[in-house]
């Protein structure tokens, strides 16, 4: 139930049930990332393969640059020069080729690898339930989905090749220089815990503070990202150069780590440079007297020197490559911690799809909570027919909305059932429930595309017939054919502005293209003008004719034309009934009617 169903991919995609798997499985985090390399198999082995061979004959190169001097200074016979430069080309020709294999093949590997992976995640966090939502900040999760995997395809593409090739370099190097003179093979070893030393030194230092700047970036990007999206505010605030200085501080910070950064790369780059340099005119000096004595030829000597820069690269790398791994492994962390986030809301193994329904919805002694231990709602016992119209009514907290949460299965009950004709929420599908449920949030999103996509978006093959019969019903449609593009106006960010009261009849519209059986709104807000509240009521009022409504209202007209009332208090339900019969006695309902409701009223008298 995790990736089941992404996008159609552009690519081919190996088998998705093994990443899947994978992504699930217990173990190191970074393992189980990598886990979504394995996915391809073919690929792993050929470009380790190609790897393997483009390291070995790198190591060949100085060998025969070796013989070519050696030979000339022997016997200068050109033909067999010419012999040795063509082996030489050849050698390169082939380490070219397999260069390419292997970085054509780790492309193809490690793209292949995050595809899946930001798809799997993708899929994992929109299929989280609300819970999960409600705790977790939208710029979080923005940044595991792009910076944390940055850090893993940095891990993935230069990590673990850098891994094989060095580990081949480093060994096959210092073979061929003892093999050359065990003496030189020493002094070359001897190089490399003085730069083991500096490279960790290196990375202990540079580490934490690549940490602490990439910190910092994470602020600042937030901060842009806030005062962006909130700039109405900033501006009504006149708050323009407090937020400016307040950027400059952070930009300032950023400035000094970034400073620091810089300070120890440059005080560790030449110190590593200065022990290798100092190792190899050790070595130069040792092979020249070797020269001289005639143990060593002239073409070793310079065939060591080639040796000596491919033991100490490696080395080199240790500190960087210390580095890269711990920032692969705390994204890696990151992203486990979202993948394996509790699902307090799971489909059973054996859900079945909900039948059509005519709509009847029944509370059986519910609790409820958000938290473990404390309920919100308390034993609500609630039995309600096709068709009928119940309003919630209660003070701010008392649990409405939570309530209504629980039909769509939004959330999980503590204990009791809720069960929507005669089935237990718990034991259908997902998919086949929320279908059959119109939800009118109180907050109005409207996504960047064109009204018809926004009123569709419950219903993708929606015909424009359907489209336009629901805008018709949410009193939408006369204001949407004024836009210039009519249906097919943009809205969204650098799309057409639509009012609040607009936007809300979109929502409107976009529950009823459902054609549900029941629908419920969190229909909290009225702010807006009379006349628009007169449209939205009327569209509510067309919404609910014949469907089972549960509605959060604020306005009386809803209120008095629902069959029931529900009054809330403390997530405990205190007074049920209809108008004339709640207003007849002496309780919350009367109360709550002579602060709010008795001006309305005035209100439509007149
Ligand atoms: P209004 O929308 O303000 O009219 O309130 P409401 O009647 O819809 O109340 P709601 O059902 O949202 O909240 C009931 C109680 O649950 C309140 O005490 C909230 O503080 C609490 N609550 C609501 N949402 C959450 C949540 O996501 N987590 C936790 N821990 N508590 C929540
Ligand atoms: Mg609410």
């Amino acid at each position: 139930m995790v990736a089941q169903d992404t996008a159609a991919p552009a690519r081919p995609v190996p088998e998705r049930a093994g990443a899947i798997a994978r992504m699930r499985a217990e173990g190191h985090p970074l393992l189980r990332m990598m886990g979504f390399l394995w996915e391809y198999e073919t690929a792993v082995s050929l470009t380790l393969l190609f790897l393997i061979a483009s390291s070995l004959l790198a190591l060949v190169t100085p060998s025969l640059i070796q013989q070519v001097i050696d030979r000339a200074a022997a016997y200068g016979s050109p033909s067999v020069l010419g012999l040795y430069a063509i082996g030489v080309v050849l050698v390169s020709v082939v380490n070219g080729a397999c260069s390419f294999g292997q970085r054509y093949g780790v492309a193809y590997l490690v793209q292949g690898a995050l595809f899946d992976l930001r798809n799997a995640l993708y899929s994992h966090i929109l299929h989280l339930p609300f819970g999960f939502h409600d705790r977790t900040r939208t710029g979080q999760l923005i940044s595991r989905m792009t910076s944390d995997i940055d850090n893993l395809s940095g891990f993935f593409d230069f990590g673990l090749t850098g891994l094989v090739s060095m580990t081949i370099t480093f060994f096959g190097a210092a073979f061929m220089l003892f093999r050359m003179s065990w003496q030189i093979g020493l002094l070359g070893l001897g190089i490399v815990p003085p730069l083991v030393v500096v490279a960790f030194r290196g990375s202990n230092t540079l580490g934490p503070r690549f940490f602490e700047l990439r910190r910092q970036f994470a602020r600042i990007m937030s901060q842009l990202q806030e005062n962006f999206s909130g700039v109405r505010v900033v501006k009504a605030f006149a708050r323009e150069e407090h937020e400016v200085s307040r950027f400059r501080l952070e930009l300032d910070e950023f400035l000094r780590q970034r400073m620091g950064v810089v300070r120890a790369f440059a005080t560790f780059m030449p110190l590593m440079d200065f022990l290798t340099n100092s190792g190899t005119l050790l070595i130069l000096g040792y092979g020249a007297l070797s020269v001289i004595n005639g143990q060593l030829s002239l073409g070793q000597l310079v065939a060591s020197q080639a040796y000596l820069m491919m033991l100490t690269g490696p080395v080199r790398m240790v500190g960087f490559m210390v580095v890269m791994g711990r920032r692969a492994s705390a994204a890696a962390e990151h992203i486990c911690e979202i993948l394996d986030a509790t699902r307090e809301v799971v489909e059973a193994p054996d859900a079945y799809d909900l039948p059509s329904v005519k709509g009847e919805v029944t509370f059986d002694h519910v609790f409820f909570g958000y938290e473990e231990g404390s309920h919100v709602l308390r034993d609500i016992t609630l039995h309600v027919q096709p068709g009928e119209t119940i309003a919630l009514l209660g003070a701010t907290g008392s649990g409405k909305t939570s309530v209504i949460n629980l039909i769509p299965r939004f959330y999980d009950v503590s204990t009791g059932r809720v069960l929507v004709d005669g089935h237990d929420v718990r034991e259908v599908t997902l998919h086949s429930l929320r279908q059959q449920i119109g939800t009118i949030f109180q907050e109005a999103v409207l996504f960047t595309g064109t009204i018809a996509d926004n009123i569709a978006f419950g219903k993708a093959d929606a015909t424009m017939d359907e489209i336009e019969r629901a805008a018709r019903m949410a009193q939408a449609h006369d204001f949407i054919i004024e836009f210039p593009d009519g249906y097919q106006t943009h809205v969204g960010e650098r799309g057409i502005t639509v009012s609040g009261g607009q936007r809300q009849r979109i929502t409107i519209a976009r529950a009823l293209l459902l054609d549900a059986a029941i629908l419920i709104m969190d229909d909290s807000t009225s702010s807006v003008d009379v006349e628009t509240e007169y449209l939205i009521q009327s569209a509510l009022n067309q919404a609910m004719q014949g469907r089972t409504a549960f509605v959060i209202a604020h306005r009386l007209s809803t209120v008095k034309n629902a069959d029931r009332i529900l009054v809330l208090d403390a997530g405990v339900v205190v007074q049920e009934g209809t108008h004339d019969e709640l207003l007849a006695v002496d309780g919350p309902y009367r109360r709550i009617y002579e602060t709010q409701f008795a001006d309305q009223e005035e209100g439509e008298a007149v």
